[in-house]
């Protein structure tokens, strides 16, 4: 049987829900022009978000350096979005470096905060004097082997492990962040400038903790003679995708039988949060470190710089991901699955995605179909190539050539694998809705436009 649950529609802003509702035949226009599955981006929102995170920091008189974390949301739309708001880029990859500075970035709005960068990629991040995050000691000795003899002082973080991610590849023990210290004590060409981390989960806690833990090791620094000035706290700020009432229901009401594998996924990212990205920071910013002073109060207090690379929270309500559904086909008496030109994501981590994608119908329907239940799937040969195990209840049967669409919630867990294996184009085009004669326009993302 159909099962009408508690739905979770995504939380979209005007401009978003006003195209999909009103001007649905604009958005099939659009797929035909630039392709589908399309990454439709608004640079204006992620300004929006940065605006509201350089607030928090601004009224508690916290010195900052925001960088848009591009893993996020590779657009170009969106890195530039950052850029001219006067943020900076965290780049994980060559490639990113490589857009980063097509679009016009100087080394010094550059952060390299990923784990495993290749020689070629350190080499880059070098030659413009980027800020460069080093995880291990072995990233320290590779960096050391690859600088100019001549070279000017490079700028680097020392990533650490946190306590409570002592299982966690990413970082350092703080001994090991000792030691690597000694080992910038007798090399000129690298200038310390902090400590770095970056924690997986959203709990302020975790970060406070973290935060005291660098607070120990920065005061170790000096004592040894350096002048670090910056903790990087990563990113992992919390989003607000759909309704927290709504899925705090949804989550209470879920049953096995809701997922076409039988079984309900052990974790889920928390698609809706309580808080917003920034009430998140101003609670973090008065959050209690040691001995009475509050985080803000510290940074204060030893002129530390708060860096952060916040990735999903900048790029919020920046996107939506357009599916034009390629088949749709019954595998039960009253269950079916919708194919998309698209590949695998949440599943893959044994997680689900807790957003309804939205149906626009091609054409409308001219019978009222029942309620009509499906799961998503991507367009390769493994069986294992699902988008969404979880039945979705659609009102009216979908059918091939409509369009699916939902927010994109990050590419590291959406579109990172669209082209890898499968060879998926995945267009970007960037959307604005104030046009002078009024509808939302598209054109395409790439770098030579924004
Ligand atoms: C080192 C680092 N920094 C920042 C981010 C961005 O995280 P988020 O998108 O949750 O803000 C990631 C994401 O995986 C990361 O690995």
């Amino acid at each position: 049987m159909t099962k009408i649950g508690h739905g979770l529609p995504p939380i979209l802003r005007s401009a978003t829900a006003d195209l999909l509702t009103k001007y649905g035949p604009l958005l099939f226009d659009w797929a035909a022009r630039h392709g589908s599955p399309l990454n439709l981006v608004w640079p204006d929102a992620l300004r929006e978000n940065l605006a509201a995170l350089k607030g928090v920091l601004t009224e508690r008189r916290v010195q900052h350096a925001i960088y848009y974390g591009a893993k996020g949301n590779k657009s170009p739309g969106l890195m530039q979005a950052a850029l001219s708001a006067s943020a900076g880029l965290d780049v994980s990859s060559l490639y990113e470096l490589r857009d980063a500075r097509r679009l016009g970035a100087d080394g010094a709005r550059l952060v390299a905060t990923g784990p495993a960068k290749t020689n070629a990629f350190h080499q880059a991040l070098i030659n413009c004097n980027a800020l460069i995050s080093v995880d291990s000691p072995e990233e320290l000795e590779d960096l050391i082997h690859g600088l100019p003899a001549d070279a000017g002082q490079q700028p680097i973080l020392l990533r650490l492990r946190p306590r409570d991610q002592s299982k966690s590849r990413f970082g350092m023990p703080p001994d090991a962040i000792v030691h690597c210290l000694v080992r910038l004590a007798g090399e000129g060409r690298l200038r310390f400038d902090g400590l770095h981390f970056h924690l997986s989960g959203y709990r302020r806690e975790t970060r406070v903790a973290a935060l005291s833990e660098a607070a120990d090791l920065i005061a170790e620094a000096r004592r040894m003679g350096f002048f670090p000035g910056m903790i990087d706290i990563g990113g992992g700020l919390p989003i607000q995708y759909v309704d927290r009432a709504r899925y705090d229901a949804h989550l209470a009401a879920q049953a096995p039988e809701d997922y076409r594998t039988g079984k309900i996924p052990d974790s889920f990212y928390p698609y809706g949060s309580t808080l917003s990205a920034a009430d998140w920071l101003h609670r973090l910013l008065e959050a209690e470190m040691n001995q009475g002073r509050s985080v803000a109060g510290y940074l204060a207090r030893e002129g530390l710089t708060l860096a952060m690379e916040p990735g999903r929270a900048l790029a919020d309500q920046a996107a939506i991901t357009v599916f034009r559904i390629s088949r749709v086909k019954a595998v039960g008496p009253d269950s079916h699955v919708i194919f998309v030109s698209f590949s695998a994501c949440e599943t893959w981590f044994a997680s689900e995605f807790l957003i309804d994608p939205i149906l626009v119908p091609a054409t409308k329907a001219t019978v009222q179909s029942p309620p009509v239940r499906a799961y998503l799937a991507g367009h390769s040969c493994l069986d294992e190539d699902v988008i969404s195990n979880r039945w979705l209840t659609f009102p009216t049967a979908p059918r091939a050539g409509d369009l699916l669409d939902t927010p994109t919630p990050a590419a590291t867990r959406w579109t990172s694998s669209k082209t890898s294996s499968i060879a998926i184009p995945c267009p970007l085009a960037s959307a604005s809705s104030k046009t002078p004669k009024g509808g939302p326009i598209s054109f395409p993302d790439t770098i030579g436009e924004v």
